[in-house]
């Protein structure tokens, strides 16, 4: 059912991967809602070929760039804007990857080369989508700028491992982005803190089925899936969040403000 709630708003969106990714979501959904988008990729990610499907499915343009590369950016930036017909309204980062997590390396024994290059994909690429659609002059005002998050930057999960850091570097990045933007153009800026979900990103996390069946019993609501995470994204890209800014959103079911919970309980009274 559409609302229409992105009628006539144009953006980008990184990181539909397959049909599981979050941003693959939140493609379809912005569809039905009436808005237009540019989909975009690390060029590595284009071989799975999954994305043209999308991009059919929504009437999008197809602009690979890795997230690290400014003159990729650029490209993208400046693509989308004469593709689409003008700024920009809204822009989703929906990219992470560690190569500590990927190789199994444990958190006390990094890889540093493999954690800047971790940090560099999942936290300061969100810097550079800024810094270059802020040079270009490339979003509209009171557009809606957001990245994806997980509680791992509040709390401990050892497995999560240094992508744990790098959350909590982007949810900073958010505020401290967010101040200047605000200021120059109403532009909000803000992070979601999405339960753990069953996408190639989250799966490749050790002991994540034991993660998602823990959160799901201490959530009152249960885990939001990549779905629900779609929705929310939608209600912050359009004009009714127009004064939320500088967070970090938890969309998780309730799970940031448990102690325990009877589900939970049950599982850890069983002898
Ligand atoms: N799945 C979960 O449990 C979970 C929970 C909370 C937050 N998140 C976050 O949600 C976001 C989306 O992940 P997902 O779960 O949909 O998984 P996903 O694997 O479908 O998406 C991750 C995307 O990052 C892209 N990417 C990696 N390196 C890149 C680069 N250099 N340039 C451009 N893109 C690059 C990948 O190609 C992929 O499309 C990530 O930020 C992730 O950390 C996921």
């Amino acid at each position: 059912m559409s609302n229409h709630l992105l009628q006539g708003k144009k953006g980008i969106i990184f990181g539909a991967l397959d049909e599981n990714s979050i941003a693959w979501k939140v493609a379809e959904i912005a569809h039905e809602q009436g808005a237009t988008f540019v989909l975009t990729n690390a060029p590595v990610a284009m071989r799975m070929g999954e994305i043209q499907k999308l991009a059919e499915k929504t009437g999008a343009q197809i602009v690979p760039a890795d997230a690290t590369s400014i003159e990729d950016l650029e490209n993208l930036f400046k693509t989308a804007v004469d593709t689409l017909g003008g700024p920009l309204d809204f822009v989703l980062h929906s990219i992470g990857m560690s190569v500590n997590v990927r190789k199994g390396k444990h958190y006390t024994d990094l890889n540093y080369d493999w954690l800047a290059k971790g940090w560099d994909v999942s936290a300061v690429s969100f810097h550079k989508v800024m810094q270059t659609a802020w040079k270009l002059d490339a979003m509209n005002e009171w557009g809606s700028i957001l990245a994806l998050s997980y509680i791992a930057a509040q709390r401990t999960f050892p497995d999560y491992n240094d992508m744990a850091d790098n959350k909590a570097y982007l949810e900073s990045i958010a505020r401290s982005f967010g101040y200047h933007w605000g200021v120059k153009k109403n532009v909000r800026v803000n992070t979601i803190s999405q339960s753990p979900t069953r996408t190639t990103a989250g799966s490749g996390v050790k002991g994540f089925d034991g993660f998602i069946d823990y959160a799901e019993r201490m959530s009152p609501l249960g885990n939001a899936t990549a779905e629900d995470c779609a929705n929310y994204v939608i209600t912050l890209f359009s004009d009714l969040t127009r004064k939320v800014t500088m967070q970090n959103l938890y969309h998780d079911g309730g799970f940031s403000n448990i102690g325990i919970s009877d589900l939970a309980m049950e599982k850890f009274s069983q002898e």
